[in-house]
């Protein structure tokens, strides 16, 4: 294709190179806009007609155009040229060729870099309410394993050492507000990423009479972008989109190191269902987290899209600059990472089981009651720092004999206070431990019960 045959080519008198072409071309990834920008084609041209900048008849043309060349896009049979650049050059190049001038119309009032940020801003608003729903699955998952296994006590952990004893259904109930808190946080970017860019032209605005009130209308965004240099310039709302998945995929990973610990022989915590693991080539015993390893292997590359765009947006100076089609591989690999994280990651909770009768033998050892037993002597009207120290040479004690703090009998305790008496006991069983963290968003049976009940409630799943 020479340069005079293309949409830009007046003022050119020779060819592009091949290299050249090559190496703008972005139509082999950002043909995944074609809905969004034919839909935004749409209600601009829809606009150009009521402000009487071209006919109802062209405009009439121009929507038939479309959806044929949508029709055309979905069922495969569109040919992408390369020479063409991006998917906006496409559409309206093949659009020309089929109904002529009025297709040369449409390019009125608009220009790519108000286009492209429009294409980008409606492909986010829909992948946020993708990945929204993918994120109540999730939480859904872990509500349900929270249900199933309420009552069932773990050892929970600081520093991975054994800490203090807690309910599995709290540790479930964890995940649900990280994930909780990542839908609402998409919930706020949506609220900028939701504003209609269209009708910036280039950079400057534009001199003939368009309405940007009617697109945004017709579009659904409930409001206008406010400063037309700003919006051409303006990637920040898909680097908050991608800083979103990131913490996503932060959650994913964290969650995936668990599940490979857990399912691991030395904690034995956790059973992964066979259809979610894999064997190894060489050792046949072997059944291997894989799902979840390669979950917690892919934060890199979200990590990375996350940096790319920062750094791509250091130092440019207002307003488009090329350098900005450099944001789609960045997002649309995100969305695809994150999103295939979440949907395994639901289907691979719903079918794990966790091994009670080892969760429950794993808190009988390292003393997770000490803290209790503290607690046992404040309210002995001992300062918590002298409960501290005496609790501190019980245990150095139980550890030199090889003891639990259970194993000790009345007389044994006493030795390190007098303040000690036989209702310890109680106080130093994981149950009693557990039952006693009553205080808002502990792990006492009481407040996950409460808690689960909110989060069904709160999910629609009663
Ligand atoms: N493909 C370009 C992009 O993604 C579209 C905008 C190009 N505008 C321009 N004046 N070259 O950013």
């Amino acid at each position: 294709m020479t340069n005079k045959s293309k949409l830009w080519g007046g003022r050119f008198s020779e060819g592009t190179a091949a290299s050249v072409e090559q190496f703008t071309a972005s139509i082999h990834y950002d043909c995944r806009l074609y809905r969004h920008d034919i839909a935004g084609s749409r209600a601009h041209a829809k606009m150009l007609a009521e402000q009487g900048l071209i006919t109802r008849e062209e405009c009439d043309r121009i929507l038939a155009g479309l959806a044929e060349i949508e029709q055309e896009i979905s069922d495969g049979r569109f040919e992408f040229k390369l020479e063409l650049e991006d998917i906006h050059m496409n559409i309206e190049k093949v659009l020309v060729d089929k109904i002529g001038p009025a297709g040369a119309k449409l390019h009125t009032a608009r220009s790519r870099n108000d286009q492209v940020s429009l294409d980008i801003r409606l492909y986010l608003r829909e992948e946020t309410e993708r990945l929204t729903a993918l994120l109540l699955d999730v939480q859904q998952a872990f509500v349900g394993l929270g249900r199933k296994y309420l009552g069932v006590i773990m050892p929970g952990y600081t520093h991975l050492q054994r800490a203090q004893p807690l309910l599995l259904s709290h540790h479930m109930l964890a995940y649900y507000e990280m994930f909780g808190r990542d839908r609402e946080r998409l919930r706020d970017c949506l609220k900028r990423i939701n504003i209609l860019p269209l009708g910036s032209a280039a950079l400057a605005g534009t001199g003939l009479p368009i309405d940007r009130e009617y697109v945004a209308r017709a579009l659904d965004f409930p409001s206008i972008t406010a400063n037309s240099m700003d919006t051409v310039g303006d990637r920040d709302f898909a680097v908050e989109f991608v800083f979103c998945c990131t913490m996503i995929q932060l959650h994913l990973s964290r969650l995936s190191e668990e599940l490979v610990l857990w399912s691991s022989e030395e904690f034995g915590f956790a059973d992964l269902s066979d259809s979610f693991c894999t064997g190894s080539s060489i050792m046949p015993q072997k059944k291997n987290p894989d799902i979840p390893e390669l979950i917690r292997g892919k934060s890199g590359r979200v990590v990375g899209n996350l940096m790319a765009l920062v750094t791509l947006i250091k130092g440019l100076p207002l307003t488009y600059n090329r350098d900005l089609q450099e944001d789609k591989e960045p997002v649309f690999d995100t969305v695809d990472t994150v999103s295939q994280g979440l949907a395994i990651t639901a289907e691979l909770l719903a079918n794990m089981e966790f091994k009670v009768d080892n969760l429950e033998a794993a808190t009988r050892a390292g003393f997770m009651t000490a803290t209790d037993l503290a607690d046992y002597l404040v309210v002995k009207n001992i300062p918590f720092r002298q409960a501290h120290s005496i609790v501190g040479k019980t245990v150095a004690y139980c550890v030199e004999l090889g003891k639990e703090l259970t194993d000790l009998s009345l007389d044994e305790l006493r030795r390190f206070s007098e303040a000690i008496d036989k209702d310890v006991f109680p106080v130093l069983t994981v149950k009693g431990s557990v039952d006693s963290r009553q205080s808002a968003g502990g792990t006492a049976q009481v407040r996950v019960e409460e808690a689960l009940a909110q989060a069904e409630k709160d999910l629609g799943m009663q």
